[in-house]
């Protein structure tokens, strides 16, 4: 199949074309799950590799790091490649977004002579601000409150291992209520997920996104459970997710976070209150043996890798239908 076979008469991916990506929540369920069908025939080859170097053909990626990054830079420049167009990655030291220059100049500027923009920023409103100043699709590549990118490729991942549309799954985030797990909550109630999130007290996600994702979850019929019980969040789980508990940025804090944080280490024993076939999620980079053990990160049921690889894919989908000129 060819991109263009694909895109014809597909409103909903029309729809996409030109958007920004700064909020799980600014695309409805039925644009994330287009997503994840273009993510699916482009990584199972229905619309081969050939055909991938057309959609986005001679256009450039502006990739904007305020933060470190293995996975989010490796699956956006290898992505780019692959649908035909380039990644140019601008460090911290390079641009001094904020710094040496305006969110608006340098926004501006990118947006005339790049293609799509992707920015891992520490500020959500900096994010926000290259996307009001850009006339470029702008993807959030991680913020202070989001991770889009990461729970579409998470839920690629549920997908494969537990059915193709999640339906009556429980799907269980461990740890600090942040960026992921804000994201994780409006793409799970948006897709009628049941959600669980165990966290300790003064670490649970923030109202507002807890408010948005339970009247997602209502919606649609299924539970949405936030709860400072480890256990409580855990039982019948067939996914258990858990994230680093101090992220980037919050270094000074992790001494104070790992003694807060103790009880909600994902090891073999809470994950014994989860269903027998149920499977281990991390975003990556692990603590090992802080937040996750040894054993449960390498277990059967571990499906890390798997979801490392997906960013590439479910990127890739995002970057095509935003960035194709179709
Ligand atoms: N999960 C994730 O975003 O990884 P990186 O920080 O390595 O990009
Ligand atoms: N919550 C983590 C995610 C890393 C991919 C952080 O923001 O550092």
């Amino acid at each position: 199949m060819t991109f263009k076979e694909y895109f014809e008469n597909n409103p909903v991916a029309k729809g996409l074309q030109g958007r920004d990506l700064i909020y799980m929540d600014d695309f409805s369920r039925e644009e994330i799950l287009e997503v994840l069908n273009l993510a699916k025939l482009m990584k199972t080859g229905v619309i081969d590799r050939c055909e991938q170097t057309k959609i986005l053909w001679g256009q450039s990626l502006a990739e904007i790091f305020e933060k470190p990054s293995l996975r989010t830079r490796t699956s956006f420049e290898t992505g780019i490649y692959q649908l035909g167009g380039h990644g140019m990655y601008l460090s911290p030291a390079e641009i001094g977004l904020g710094k040496r220059e305006s969110v608006h100049d340098v926004a501006n500027v990118l947006s005339r002579i790049t293609d799509i923009i992707m920015a891992r920023v520490f500020s959500n409103s900096t994010v926000v601000g290259l996307a009001e100043n850009s006339d470029k699709p702008v993807i959030n590549a991680l913020c202070d409150m989001e991770h889009p990118c990461q729970v579409l490729a998470d839920i690629e991942t549920v997908f494969e291992h537990k059915g193709c549309d999640g339906k009556n799954i429980k799907f269980t985030y461990i740890g600090d209520g942040n960026n992921v797990c804000n994201s994780l909550m409006i793409i799970c109630s948006k897709l009628g997920i049941n959600f669980a999130c165990g966290c300790p007290d003064g670490y649970l996600p923030v109202e507002e996104y807890v408010n948005k994702a339970s009247n997602y979850a209502s919606l649609g019929g299924v539970d949405m459970i936030v709860t400072t019980d480890p256990v409580k969040a855990v039982v019948g789980a067939d996914i258990v997710y858990t994230d680093v508990w101090a992220s980037m940025g919050q270094e000074e804090e992790a001494a104070k976070r790992a003694v807060i944080f103790a009880d909600y280490q994902v090891n073999s024993k809470l994950m014994g209150y989860a269903k027998s076939d149920a499977c281990f999620m991390h975003c990556l980079p692990a603590h090992r043996n802080s937040e996750v053990t040894d054993e449960v990160m390498d277990c059967a049921n571990s499906i890390v890798f798997d979801e490392a690889e997906n960013r590439l894919h479910a990127q890739k989908a995002v970057m095509a239908l935003l960035g194709n000129r179709y």
